[in-house]
């Protein structure tokens, strides 16, 4: 197969390259660097095409010699919406909108990255498919990148219903492991990083907000499992780990594991985000879906996560 991966210099991205490399399978990646890193592939010995998923030329030439495409390139990280909001909208709405339009010219199976933001403060856990989205006011900037998500899910239904695009959509929650970067906001990044030199570890709040995280080794193998299943065209999966943990918890458990002097320090929202930031109180996957259609479920647990992540920034400083 000839795979084509949108966002393949980024944390995902990189480890999709990986697993289709190893499976004997040709693979090009789309990458304008902006969150990604050529270092991400380095192991791979693949060389990202530089380019931006808005040159739809680009887009479509590439798409036309895949067989497949993994749409992974968006604007994410909280911090980055925040700051960037208007680039990040584009890219995640107009972006994604050239991505699905060639997948649907050229008649290619895709798979998109959605994300949990898309059920944004709905307190009802674990949160299925059919679940609402309980968003807040469209000046709260935050839910921006819930609402582009939500926008680029509601184009490749349309896409499916109306041109039969053989599309597959994926929510991740809170994936995690080596290569993510905690310099856009991701919390599981920034606490190794501190921990391991020695800083003081930041938790938002009061820390008891919570979440699910996933080795991004189990989400891939979650993305794989679903390829090649005519039956998920036009469907939705939720992918997420198991096991839920506060903020407070995790921060404890980071120093715990990786034997760091590191203290923990509570910063309000307001600080970090400014005033008014909203946060979503929980958010753990409800994963039945998936597990009843290809019997895929997380095998990794917040342990290997954190020996795995912490492993990556010491070779990295090494
Ligand atoms: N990591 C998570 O916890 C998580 C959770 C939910 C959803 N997702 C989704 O998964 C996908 C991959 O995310 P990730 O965690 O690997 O983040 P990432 O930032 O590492 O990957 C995104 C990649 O897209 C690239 N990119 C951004 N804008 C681009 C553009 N205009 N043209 C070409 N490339 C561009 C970036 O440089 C980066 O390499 C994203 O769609 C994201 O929304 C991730």
């Amino acid at each position: 197969m000839n795979v084509l991966i949108t966002g393949g210099a980024g944390f995902i991205g990189s480890h999709l390259v990986e697993h289709f490399l190893a499976n004997g399978d040709s693979v090009t990646a789309l990458d304008n660097f902006s969150t990604g890193n050529g270092l991400n592939l380095k192991d791979s010995g693949l060389d990202a095409i530089s380019g931006d998923i808005r040159d739809q030329k680009l887009v479509e030439k590439l798409t036309i010699e895949s067989d497949l495409v993994l749409h992974m390139a968006a604007a994410l990280g909280v911090s980055n919406i925040m700051n960037k909001t208007l680039e990040s909208m584009s890219i995640n709405i107009a972006g994604s909108e050239i991505v699905l339009n060639a997948a649907a010219k050229f008649n290619k199976r895709i798979i998109i990255a959605s994300t949990s933001e898309i059920y944004g403060k709905n307190p009802k856990q674990p949160l299925n498919e059919n679940d609402d989205r309980v968003i807040g006011n469209p000046q709260k900037i935050r839910w921006s990148y819930s609402d582009a998500k939500a926008i680029e899910e509601a184009m490749a239904t349309s896409l499916f219903l109306e041109k039969k695009l053989r599309v597959t959509t994926i929510r991740f929650f809170n994936t995690v492991g080596p290569r993510q970067t905690g310099q856009y906001g991701m919390v599981l990044p920034r606490f190794i990083k501190a921990a391991i030199s020695n800083e003081d570890l930041h938790v938002h709040g009061d820390g008891s907000q919570s979440r699910v995280f996933c080795h991004v080794k189990d989400a891939v193998s979650g993305l794989v499992s679903l390829v090649g299943d005519n039956d998920t065209f036009g469907e939705v999966y939720n992918v997420g780990g198991v096991g839920e943990t506060s903020i407070l918890e995790l921060a404890k458990k980071v120093i715990e594991r990786t034997e760091s002097k590191s203290k923990i320090r509570l910063i309000p929202y307001d600080e970090v985000y400014g005033a008014g930031f909203e946060d979503m109180q929980r958010r753990v996957p409800d994963t039945s879906k998936i597990a009843a259609k290809t019997g895929w479920k997380a095998s990794k647990t917040l342990d290997d996560i954190i020996d795995d992540v912490r492993e990556y920034f010491i070779s990295l400083a090494g």
